[in-house]
């Protein structure tokens, strides 16, 4: 699809006319200028791709009621039934030492949002999962995009399960998985939880942007349910010892048995001891 060519067609004319209403909430963020958000696409991280290299808004939002073809970390398919917040946000390089710390960022603003406004007891887990009682409730995928050499663009993809059922993901995850519905035992408003979150994301974006990292770091720690545990992780190889914090370029600092310091900079948690 060649985005220019249809951009003045009724499907995205209508999708931004169903943006508006999240779009005038966003006044004075850098996130929002224009928001879209249409009934289905495949993967809302490709459609802001596409429309960011046609329109070139940095912080525009493509919001999708449905995925097709939702994307997770390392390729897994993201199951994104209605009822789902799947989001995406293409925003203007920021610069590589900047953009270690996003990831880590989006997952303290879904965090946030979860505590202060829904209640609930979330808790990050490295590098941007959210989980609510242990299970996966939220997930990020950040996806840089490059001219060869040149950065292009940055895609935010956040995923929150808010109003579904558990039951409605496919068994090989709902073990590990929840959705907010379940945990709290009843729906939360969609517009306003998906605009407290788009203006989190923007404070924290905001804060990555200047270096003003503190804030992130501070609330990524106490979120964080890692801090203290023996873990497993494979990144760049296996390593097991104590999580003993997180770095500025996003990275987690174990300590090995031997008392040896490493800083993973990609990884999953693959056990908790
Ligand atoms: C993960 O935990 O593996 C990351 C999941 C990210 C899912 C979101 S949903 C909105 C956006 N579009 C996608 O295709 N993926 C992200």
């Amino acid at each position: 699809m060649v985005v220019k060519d249809v951009l003045n067609e009724a499907f995205f004319r209508e999708a931004e006319a169903k943006g508006e209403r999240i779009r005038l909430k966003l006044k004075g963020c850098l996130i929002g200028e224009r928001v879209f958000w249409f009934d289905e696409t495949d993967s809302t991280n490709d459609l802001a791709y596409n429309l960011y290299k046609e329109v070139g808004t940095s912080g525009l939002v493509v919001l999708a009621t449905r995925q097709r073809k939702g994307r997770g970390r390392k390729g897994e398919e993201w199951f994104s039934p209605a009822g789902g917040v799947w989001l995406s946000i293409a925003l203007k390089p920021i610069g590589r030492e900047k953009t270690g710390l996003l990831p880590l960022a989006m997952g303290v603003a879904v965090c946030k949002v979860l505590r202060e406004k829904v209640n609930v007891e979330a808790e990050v887990k490295w590098p941007n999962d959210v989980l609510i009682n242990g299970r996966k409730v939220s997930g990020v995928l950040v996806e840089n995009k490059f001219m060869g050499e040149e950065a292009e663009c940055t895609i935010i993809g956040v995923g929150v399960n808010l109003n579904f059922e558990r039951g409605l993901l496919p068994e090989f995850i709902r073990g590990n998985a929840t959705t907010v519905m379940d945990e709290v035992g009843s729906m939360v408003d969609f517009v306003d939880f998906t605009v407290n979150l788009l203006r989190e994301i923007d404070r924290f974006y905001s804060l990555c942007l200047s270096g003003e990292i503190s804030e992130i770091m501070n609330l990524y720690t106490d979120f964080s349910c890692l801090i203290g545990k023996c873990v497993e992780v494979h990144g760049d190889g296996v390593f097991k010892g104590l999580v003993q914090g997180f770095n500025g370029e996003g990275a987690l600092i174990l300590i090995m048995s031997g008392g040896k310091v490493v800083k993973i900079k990609e990884g999953s948690i693959t056990k908790i001891f």
